[in-house]
């Protein structure tokens, strides 16, 4: 089986599989460059909560590659701004950027700095590979037959350092013969869900098709889903789960069919700080990602439009959240005790 890896950290520098021109072309961006990667991120030629994470952990470590220790403060703060102003929604990217942090902080003046902050963004990325692999094992629990799944954007290996979260966990029942079929929402506006997961289950041999994001409806009075699994940008004590846009759609949708709805993430996920969800930052992107697709235009790109990348899906609505550690079921309540 193919084993995909969004990023990895090779000859001290990042190999980023560039995620804007899947699935016609596999291109890698080969960098040190911390101006590089935040690029990256921002343009989501690498993205998905977890990836983004990992990747922000290897660029601030390499911030100090072959720097001066007299300049290592200033660097090591351009950088850690530079990449915390990258994608406001996602966690994992402040829980990465403060996870090296800590040892920053804690080894200053230490020889060697840098490459102590490789070995844990290394750890770091090594952990995340677990998480995903805890998730897929705890997710088998979701199925008691062989089911028609539908998901939504990309919550597979390209989103994740390892092998995904709710792409895993349909990977794994499919390994297990509990899938019949997947249904991969497009993912308006960058499809997510027609490029990304498509890509991933053809390259695992799962069946599927891709629909409309407006077609989950139908398929779910036609009584062709059997369960519903996403992954989450973040989570708030209460439940509350940001992902992408159009997710909370879903969760309406499963309610009124009575589909059971899953969200799968790691614990990196849960924001323990926040509340409930509408303490949740919710990035807005460019309106030409909703005027143009690709770079073709497909309406008059002057024309006001409301873009935001996330949604918030009320924990009341989420039948249980797949995690590392755990399958909570509702009411949710967090903590990191
Ligand atoms: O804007 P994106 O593509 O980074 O959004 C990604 C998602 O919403 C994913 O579902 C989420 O990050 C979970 S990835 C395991």
């Amino acid at each position: 089986m193919k084993t995909i890896r969004a990023v990895e950290f090779i000859d001290d520098h990042l190999r980023i599989l560039d995620q804007t021109k899947l699935p016609f072309a596999e291109e890698y961006i080969i960098t040190d460059d911390v101006d590089r990667i935040a690029l990256a991120i921002e343009r989501l030629e690498i993205r998905g909560a977890p990836a983004i994470g990992v990747t922000a952990a290897y660029a601030l470590a390499l911030s100090l590659k072959n720097i001066p220790e007299e300049k290592h403060s200033e660097i090591f703060e351009n950088s850690f701004s530079r990449l915390s102003a990258t994608r406001p929604t996602a966690v994992n990217l402040f829980y990465a950027l403060n996870y090296i942090r800590k040892t920053f902080v804690e080894s200053a003046g230490k020889e060697n700095l840098y490459n102590l902050l490789i070995e844990k963004a290394v750890a770091f990325h090594k952990n995340d590979v677990r998480l995903c692999e805890l998730i897929a094992t705890h997710g088998m629990e979701i199925f008691s037959k062989k089911s028609r799944v539908l998901t939504h954007c990309n919550a597979g290996a390209l989103a994740t350092g390892g092998d995904g979260t709710a792409l895993n966990v349909i990977h794994n029942a499919f390994i297990n013969g509990m899938v019949e079929h997947v249904y991969a929402d497009e993912t308006r506006p960058l499809l997510q869900g027609s490029r990304l997961t498509a890509w991933e289950l053809s390259e695992y041999g799962i069946p599927f098709s891709i629909q409309t994001d407006s077609t989950a409806a139908v398929l779910m009075k036609l009584g062709k889903i059997d369960l519903v699994v996403v992954g989450a940008d973040r989570i708030a004590v209460n439940g509350d789960s940001a992902n992408k846009i159009g997710t909370y759609n879903l969760a309406v949708l499963c309610s009124y069919h009575k589909i059971p709805f899953y969200i799968a993430a790691p614990d990196t996920t849960i924001d323990y700080e926040c509340a409930t969800g509408d303490r949740i930052t919710i990035e807005f992107r460019d309106n030409k990602e909703l005027t143009r697709i690709g770079s073709v235009e497909i309406t008059n790109s002057d024309f006001p439009a409301y873009c935001p990348a996330f949604d918030v899906t009320p924990g009341r609505l989420i039948t249980a959240i797949i995690t590392d550690k755990k399958i909570y079921k509702p009411p949710f309540s967090f903590s990191n005790d």
